[in-house]
């Protein structure tokens, strides 16, 4: 196998409140060849798109964005120095249609960075939300570009060091941060390090073992099973218990009128 050793490669920092050395000494295949640096960009997501046309592995990191943004429309607030806001940028040679797998690795990687930085067992809620103590400690948003090569931009908000004064009225009931939660800061880089290193291991385990082993990993890392849910999707709520995650992904859910459903998305809250 071979390693790309960080810094051999590409390694740019512009105008970052980030160490370098930390980074630097990262050893990646797929994820992570290349990292940018940033003090403050509207959007990782964004700054990466002018970036499709480069080869995959590229990482851009930010400070703090202007204009983050979550799932469905929503804004991620994203202040400064005390959030992981990162995007990943791959172009996997597969069929369009397993490109929704990758949010499931994506959500993964960062479960399983996040375990070791934080008191409490963090858990993925479907798709790809990662709950501590049932509250959102991070967030992600896949989007898919282009199609001469296709490409996914994998874009990862993690709540590292907020305050609760940083969370609006509405998301302190729901959001957290590690500090929240741990009661101690944590080392942002070394966080984003494990995430990069996390990520590039998950998404090789993709590549080569496919859906099914991303969605069994998946599986052990969430409480979800056995919940009583809703699932929105497309404007129509669904209310059922969450059973398992099939071996391409999908949410199966049986509905209170014990009808089987097959989610491959939607919005899912806990009730109860
Ligand atoms: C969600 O839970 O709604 C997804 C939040 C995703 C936020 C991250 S922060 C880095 C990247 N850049 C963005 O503008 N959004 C994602």
């Amino acid at each position: 196998m071979v390693i790309i050793r960080q810094n051999l490669l590409d390694f740019v920092l512009i105008m970052s409140q980030f160490n370098n050395q930390k980074l630097k000494n990262l050893e990646v295949k797929f994820i992570g060849k290349r990292v940018i640096a940033f003090n403050e960009v509207k959007s990782t997501n964004d700054e990466i798109k002018k970036h499709l046309n480069e080869d995959e592995g590229l990482v851009i990191i930010a400070n703090s964005q202007t204009q983050g943004r979550g799932r469905l429309g929503r804004d991620w607030h994203s202040p400064k120095g005390t959030g992981i806001y990162l995007s990943a940028l791959v172009c996997p040679k597969i069929k369009p249609e397993l490109f929704p797998p990758i949010t499931l690795a994506a959500g993964l990687a960062t479960v399983l960075a996040l375990q070791n930085f934080s008191k409490s067992i963090p858990y993925l809620k479907w798709p790809n939300d990662i709950l501590i103590n049932d509250k959102k400690v991070s967030g992600i948003l896949c989007e898919l570009c282009g199609d001469a090569p296709p490409s996914v931009v994998i874009g990862i908000g993690i709540n590292v060091n907020q305050q609760i004064e940083h969370f609006s009225e509405t998301l302190k009931n729901t959001a957290t941060s590690l500090l929240l939660e741990n009661g101690t800061e944590v080392d942002r880089e070394e966080l984003i390090v494990s995430l990069i290193t996390c990520l590039d291991k998950v998404y090789g385990d993709f590549l080569k073992n496919g859906t099914k082993f991303i969605a069994e990993q998946w599986t052990r890392h969430t409480n979800l099973f056995g919940k009583k849910i809703t699932l929105v999707r497309g404007g129509v709520v669904y209310t059922g218990t969450a059973l398992r995650l099939t071996e391409e992904g999908k949410l199966e859910i049986i509905s209170n009128e014990g009808e089987s459903l097959l989610f491959d998305s939607g919005e899912v809250a806990y009730i109860g």
